[in-house]
């Protein structure tokens, strides 16, 4: 029983909504989304990184991730929804986790 009421406070001070600013909310789940963080691949901001190169004959191919900061919430949304990525892990989020990535992502524009 003690255990329960315990468990019942933790939850309440995590979601207490003034505990965190949503910017730091949304700003750690980006680096930390229960994976590798977002920023590792597409930067920073949002704009995509160069995550290699390589030489296939005469020609070099590069390895880029793409700029993320411009996309309608409806291709966001499908794009971490879907399962085929050539490059891109896999990530469970909940509905509310990505409107608050793309909260992050877009905001950043201004
Ligand atoms: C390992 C590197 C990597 C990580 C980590 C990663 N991405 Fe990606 N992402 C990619 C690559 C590369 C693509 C292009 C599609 C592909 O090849 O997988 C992509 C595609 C996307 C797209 C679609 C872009 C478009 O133009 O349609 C979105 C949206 C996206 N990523 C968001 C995220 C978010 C949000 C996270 C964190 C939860 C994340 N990505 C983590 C590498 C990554």
């Amino acid at each position: 029983m003690r255990q329960i009421f315990f468990f019942s406070l933790c939850l309440t001070v995590m979601l207490a909504n003034d505990f965190i600013t949503k910017e730091e909310y949304a700003k750690m789940l980006y680096h930390n989304p229960r994976g590798i963080g977002c920023d590792r691949c597409h930067g920073e901001d949002g704009r995509g990184l160069e995550l290699g190169r390589y030489k296939d004959g005469n020609r070099t191919v590069i390895i880029k991730a793409p700029d993320i900061t411009k996309l309608t919430f409806t291709k966001f949304r499908q794009a971490l929804i879907t399962k085929d990525h050539r490059l891109m892990p896999q990530y469970f989020l909940t509905n509310k986790e990505i409107k608050t990535l793309y909260y992050y992502l877009t905001k950043k524009r201004k």
